[in-house]
């Protein structure tokens, strides 16, 4: 079979690399979506049967080789699944939590924080595959580059973008000094043919413009600039109690703030996925008892089950609740995740708020802006207040987050 049928342009420019350049460093960046780890995952193997021959012949019995990723279930699902799926290649751990394949030894190693060095910390590896590198500690980062020190190691990655100084695009992607060795390979959404145009198109369309289109389909190292939420839209999104269909499943975000405005926040989506802000209750100087009474009256409306997505910076307001039979949770704080999937809600036309609670939010939407430098929203201060957006955030996100891994954190 052609080898255009088994893999898209752009894979087989790198699979092309990956034979006949002399390379330390293999890095394909850009879209999600794109190809980039299924090539990844086959030059993977390549690698293995390569260093299997090396080790051969320079007599040792035990190669090692270093298999790296955010976290465990990250690596499970990207490359270990994925190669199952893909070649139907089966791969266990053994006691210690390596893999096996082609007599070489595979530790995985997890990059999210410095704690994941444990495992790789004194090895000699003679080489790594890094998966999602941009999210890797830099700290980690380094320690794997410097356990591959057999003379003939080489490190494989991909990763999605992040901001552009970040030390994996400086130091690393841009770095052509041909002495450095470091081959980078762009990927964009369009390069992957094998999507079907319909999924393509949609996800496109669903996705905010401005970073997040940029990053995810575009695949550039970008920040923001600007306003965060730039598809919102008042004319469309802000409407009368009229218009807001009855029986919704019903929420509320909370952030807690004595000096600070409290928003608390209460949303509810129905079965399209559109969701309505319906009442918005934010005050500032007030005690716990205070919010306490409002729960209940909510909790009275909407009964008993109604769940508080709460900040979990002030642990005592939450036990508070608790021990006053609220539902209440810590959110899932998560920023940039947490804004994409609030942004994507309004990109989308499934973003409301009820126009008798819309005062305070609008000002917020209007001022919330990205701070170029670090590729987040600008901090609050004297003038500017994102309260109860964070009050959302944290509602609308812990409500659609799935499970497992994810990305920009
Ligand atoms: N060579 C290929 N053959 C068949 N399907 C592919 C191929 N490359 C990519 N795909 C499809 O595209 C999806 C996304 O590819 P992936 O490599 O996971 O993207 P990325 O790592 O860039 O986010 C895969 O799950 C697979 O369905
Ligand atoms: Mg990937």
């Amino acid at each position: 079979m052609a080898l255009i049928n088994l893999l898209t342009k752009k894979q087989i420019e790198v699979l092309q690399s990956y034979l006949n350049d002399d390379w330390k460093y293999l890095i394909l960046n850009g879209a999600v979506r794109a190809g980039k780890t299924v090539i990844d995952n086959y030059l993977f193997l390549l690698e293995l049967k390569r260093i299997k021959q090396l080790a051969e012949r320079e007599k040792e019995p035990h190669p090692q080789y270093i298999l790296a990723g955010y976290s465990s279930n990250s690596i499970y699902t990207n490359v270990i699944s994925s190669i199952e799926n893909q070649f139907g290649i089966v791969m266990k751990t053994d006691r210690h939590g390596h893999y096996h394949l082609f007599g070489i030894d595979i530790v995985p190693a997890y990059t999210g924080s410095v704690r994941g060095i444990g495992a790789i910390r004194g090895m000699t590896s003679y080489g790594a595959y890094i998966n999602e590198a941009s999210l890797a500690t830099h700290e980690v980062f380094q320690e794997i580059v410097q356990r591959c020190s057999v003379g003939s190691a080489r490190i494989i990655c991909d990763t999605n973008p992040d901001i552009p100084t970040h030390w994996l695009k400086t130091d690393y992607i841009d770095n052509h000094d041909p002495k450095a060795r470091i081959k980078a390979f762009s990927f964009t959404i369009d390069d992957n043919t094998f999507l079907s145009k319909d999924y393509v198109e949609s996800l496109k369309a669903a996705t905010p413009r401005g970073m997040f289109y940029d990053r995810s389909i575009l695949g550039q190292w970008v920040t923001g600039d600007g306003i965060v939420y730039q598809d919102f839209n008042k004319d469309t999104m802000v409407i009368p109690r009229n218009r807001v269909p009855d029986g919704l499943d019903y929420y509320v975000g909370v952030d807690w703030g004595y000096e600070h405005p409290n928003p608390i926040i209460l949303l509810g989506d129905d079965k399209d996925g559109n969701t309505y802000v319906l009442e918005d209750y934010t005050q500032k100087h007030k005690f716990i008892n205070y919010w306490v009474k409002i729960a209940q009256n909510l909790q009275t409306r909407f009964g008993r089950n109604l769940i508080f997505y709460a900040d979990s910076a002030r642990p005592d307001n939450v036990n508070e609740f608790q021990a006053n039979d609220i539902n209440c949770i810590n959110a899932n704080k998560n920023v940039l995740p947490g804004i994409e999937c609030v942004a994507k809600k309004m990109r989308e036309g499934k973003f409301f708020i009820v126009d008798t609670a819309a005062e305070g939010l609008l000002d917020e939407i209007y001022q919330y802006a990205w701070d170029e430098k670090t590729g987040e929203p600008l901090k609050e201060n004297e003038v500017r207040h994102n309260d109860r957006l964070d009050a959302l955030r944290y509602a609308i996100y812990s409500r659609n987050v799935k499970g497992g891994f994810v990305p920009w954190t």
